[in-house]
Order: structure tokens, then C-alpha cells, then sequence
């Protein structure tokens, strides 16, 4: 059967429209799309067809498709020029670790307690904290035990910072521009090279000391012992590819929703309140399940601000979208930033509302964690984590919005660009 023609979308004549809506920002230029073109939108990009999909069932049929019809869409590699091979960027078999089975989630969760509670111990009445800087402490210490068996306190600035530092280059690098300013010497570029150096640093000292004290149930352990049929070692390349890439994967997504959810908390009284109830009535047992209305606040809040606003796949082989056949290189884009804003599934869906029903992820259009064989590694880790934060903060202090309301930057991640700032008043 012959192809149907594109689906419909911007063409040239409406390149003033799409100029202003993208000077905005993304997020902006997403939605105005969508109102305007509806569920399946396609574009051009960077001289590529792209295809901007909606619909739940045909996104998630899309992102559910073998491996091999979509690879990871790589910004022409730049991304790996920080994350090397690891799982977030690579196609193919380096992709389940033993390390985020749901059983695990058991000892997770005693040491997400015990972060959480010793930075909240340290802030003082009356003083003034930067949520993301917080909670990116919090996710750092968390990731260091449970995945690498180290202490990363003494790197919480520098890995918060060379973190920061690669998202403001990748943002650098998107089209149409981003090939020719990736090879320019601006001074985004020359602090991403120092914070790509210190973050090299960090990651060949943990191996360094894992190496020398052996053993160990948890990721890095796992890569370390490793030995493939010759008995040979996974190559050390490899492995520092492997952690940075969950320093880049788990430590600012889960931070940045931990920060949006102090402050939509900190703006509902109400919802403050049933926290503060819900924690003080907790025995501190490292266990999510008595915690149910921390997990709503906090997957109400994955719905409002999803970090991972958009993913993005190349066509490898030609696939079938509405009818039409995208040849291969097609980019398809899926946001759940504009899917978990749909009206009808969502009534009144700019409102931050945890005891909205949310349904489970996938073909429902709500999707945190990505849907198909790329989903997210670190879901279950995430969904205890989240809750278990929110829990035993709200235990120690209750936080009070201290400045601005942040906005949302769509950068790899969606994050707040800045703070916020929150009041500490301890319990
Ligand atoms: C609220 C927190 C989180 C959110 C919203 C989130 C979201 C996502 C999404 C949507 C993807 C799929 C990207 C795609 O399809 O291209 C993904 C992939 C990934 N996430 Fe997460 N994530 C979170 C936390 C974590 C944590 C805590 C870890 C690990 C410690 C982690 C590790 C990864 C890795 C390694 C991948 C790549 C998997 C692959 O390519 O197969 N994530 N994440």
C-alpha cells in the first residue's frame, strides 16, 4: 500500500510562527504545536523529518518497538561525549543490571532514610535552603552507597556542578546551530571540558577505591567482579562510561521533581499539612508503602513537571506512523511534559492535585519513566526514593517558599532555574 502523505504540521510560511514560539522555549513551541496540529505532528528538523506523537497508545506503541527500528537520538554523539558508552547513550546490550530489581529496593530504602534525615538535621530554624541543592546532596549521597558502595560527600559540589555545567552545553548543541557551536571556544564549552575532567576525577578515584576494597552486591561491585567467557575483565573505559552515566541519569531527575514537589507543597497549605501528619505518624521505617500520601505529592508532581519532558528515538528502519511510512533517520519525539497536560485525561491539568487518580504508566498517557524497552533503569529506585525523601524532611522541618516561584527549564532534563529557595522551620 502506498504511503499516506505526512501528517500535518508547520511548513515554510509558518517558519514566523514557529521562530517566536521556539524563541519562548521549547516547551512552548511543544504545546502551540500540538493545539495547532493536533496528536501526530511532523516537522522538519535540522533537515530531518520529525515526528512529534501524542497519542498514548501510538506513542507508547512506538517507543515499545524493538531496539533495533529505533535507536537513541544522539545530539550527533555530543552526548556521549560526556557519557561515553553508558546505558543512557549506548543501543544494545550493556542495558539491565541486576542492581534495580524491585527486591533490592528493600536495603535502598534504609539508606534514602538515613541521607535524608542527616541533611535535614543540618538545617537550621529560620534559615534559607536551595531545594535543588538539597535534594541533589540527598540523590548524590544515595546513588554513591547504593549503586558505587561509596561515600560521595566529599564530591557533592563538584559532581552537582559538572552536572549543571553539561546540561548548559548540551543546550548549546541543539539544532540547528549546536554542530558549529559545539567546536566553538565559549566559555560554556571550556567550563564543560573542566567539569567533564572533575567528574573523570571522582568517578577514577571510586574505582580506584573499589578496586582496592573488593567485593560488593551493588552496581559498580557487579562491573568490577564481571569476567565474559575468556575471563576477561569489563574494560575500565567501559565502566566509568557506566557510572557516569547514572551520576547523569539519577541524581538531577529525581532531584529536580524532589524540589518542584517542596514548592507545589509549599504553595498548598492543605497539602502541607496532610505531609506533615502522614510523617509525624510514621515510625521512620524505611518502607514506602505506609507513606501514601508522600507518593501521590510526589507522582503528582512527576505528572506537573516530568523531568524527563521529552525523548526523542531515530527511525532505524522504516516504520508506519498514522499511515504514513517515516523512512529511516525519521526523529520521533514524545513528551510527557504535554502528554500529562492533556485536558481530557487530566481535568484541569495546570493544577497540582495529589489526590488526582493517576493511572499506571504507559497507553494511560502518563509516562515518568518513559515506556518500551528504554524505560527508565532506575524506576523503582526513583518511586521509593521520591516518597521516602518527602517523608522524613517533612518529619524534621516543615519548608516555606523563601523567593521567586521557579520557572520550568527544559534542558536534558526539566529543572527549576533556580532554587527554589525554601524557609526551614523545624518541627
Ligand atoms: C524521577 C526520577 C527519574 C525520572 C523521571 C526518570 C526518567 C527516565 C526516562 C523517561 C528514561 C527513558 C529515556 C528514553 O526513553 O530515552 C530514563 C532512562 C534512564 N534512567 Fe531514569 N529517571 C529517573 C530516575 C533515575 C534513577 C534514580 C536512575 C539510576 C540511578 C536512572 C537511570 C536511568 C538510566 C540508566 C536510563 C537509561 C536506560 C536505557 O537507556 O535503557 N533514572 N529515565
Amino acid at each position: 500500500m502506498p504511503s499516506a502523505p505526512a501528517p500535518p504540521g508547520p511548513r515554510i510560511r509558518d517558519l514566523p510562527w514557529l521562530l517566536r514560539a521556539r524563541a519562548q522555549n521549547p516547551l512552548a513551541l511543544l504545546t502551540r504545536a500540538r493545539e495547532r496540529y493536533g496528536d501526530v505532528v511532523h516537522m522538519s528538523l535540522a533537515g530531518r523529518h520529525a515526528v512529534l506523537v501524542s497519542r498514548p497508545d501510538l506513542a507508547v506503541r512506538l517507543l515499545a518497538g524493538s531496539a533495533a527500528d529505533l535507536e537513541k537520538w544522539r545530539l550527533d554523539g555530543n552526548r556521549r561525549v560526556l557519557f561515553g558508552n553508558g546505558l543512557l547513550t549506548s543501543d544494545g546490550e550493556l542495558w539491565r543490571r541486576p542492581a534495580f530489581e524491585r527486591d533490592r529496593m528493600g536495603g535502598y530504602a534504609e539508606a534514602i532514610v538515613r541521607h535524608a534525615a542527616a541533611r535535614a538535621d543540618g538545617w537550621r530554624d529560620g534559615t534559607v535552603i536551595d531545594a535543588s541543592a538539597e535534594m541533589t546532596a540527598i540523590t548524590t549521597l544515595v546513588v554513591g552507597e547504593v549503586m558505587f558502595g561509596l561515600d560521595l560527600a566529599p564530591d557533592i559540589d563538584r559532581i552537582r556542578h559538572a552536572v549543571g555545567a553539561a546540561m548548559e552545553y548540551f543546550q548549546l548543541l541543539q539544532p540547528p546551530l549546536g554542530g558549529i557551536r559545539s567546536r566553538l571556544p565559549t566559555r560554556t564549552r571550556r567550563t564543560f571540558l573542566r567539569a567533564r575532567d572533575d567528574l573523570d576525577a571522582v568517578v577514577a578515584r571510586a574505582i580506584a577505591t573499589r578496586t582496592a576494597a573488593g567485593g560488593g552486591g551493588d552496581m559498580l561491585g557487579m562491573l568490577l567482579s564481571a569476567r565474559d567467557d575468556d575471563g576477561r575483565p569489563i574494560p575500565a573505559d567501559l565502566i566509568r562510561d557506566e557510572m557516569l552515566t547514572m551520576l547523569g541519569a539519577g541524581l538531577e531527575t529525581t532531584a529536580s521533581a524532589l524540589a518542584f514537589a517542596w514548592w507545589e507543597v509549599a504553595r498548598h497549605p492543605d497539602a502541607a499539612d496532610r505531609l506533615a501528619a502522614e510523617a509525624a505518624a510514621w515510625d521512620g521505617t524505611p518502607d514506602p508503602g505506609p507513606l501514601p500520601f508522600a507518593r501521590s505529592v510526589f507522582e503528582e508532581t512527576l505528572r506537573l513537571h516530568p523531568p524527563a519532558w521529552i525523548v526523542s528515538r531515530v527511525v532505524a528502519t522504516p516504520v508506519e506512523i498514522d499511515g504514513w511510512t517515516a523512512p529511516a533517520g525519521t526523529i520521533l519525539l514524545v513528551s510527557p511534559y504535554l502528554m500529562h497536560r492533556d485536558a481530557e485525561r487530566f481535568p484541569d491539568p495546570e493544577r497540582f492535585d495529589p489526590d488526582r487518580p493517576l493511572p499506571a504508566d504507559g497507553v494511560s498517557g502518563f509516562l515518568p519513566f518513559g515506556a518500551g524497552p528504554r524505560k527508565c533503569i532506575g524506576t523503582h529506585l526513583a518511586r521509593a526514593e521520591g516518597p521516602l525523601v518527602l517523608a522524613t524532611v517533612a518529619r524534621a522541618v516543615r519548608l516555606h517558599a523563601a523567593g521567586a516561584p521557579p520557572r520550568e527549564r527544559p534542558m536534558v532534563t526539566l529543572r527549576p532555574d533556580h532554587g527554589p529557595m525554601m524557609r526551614v522551620q523545624r518541627r
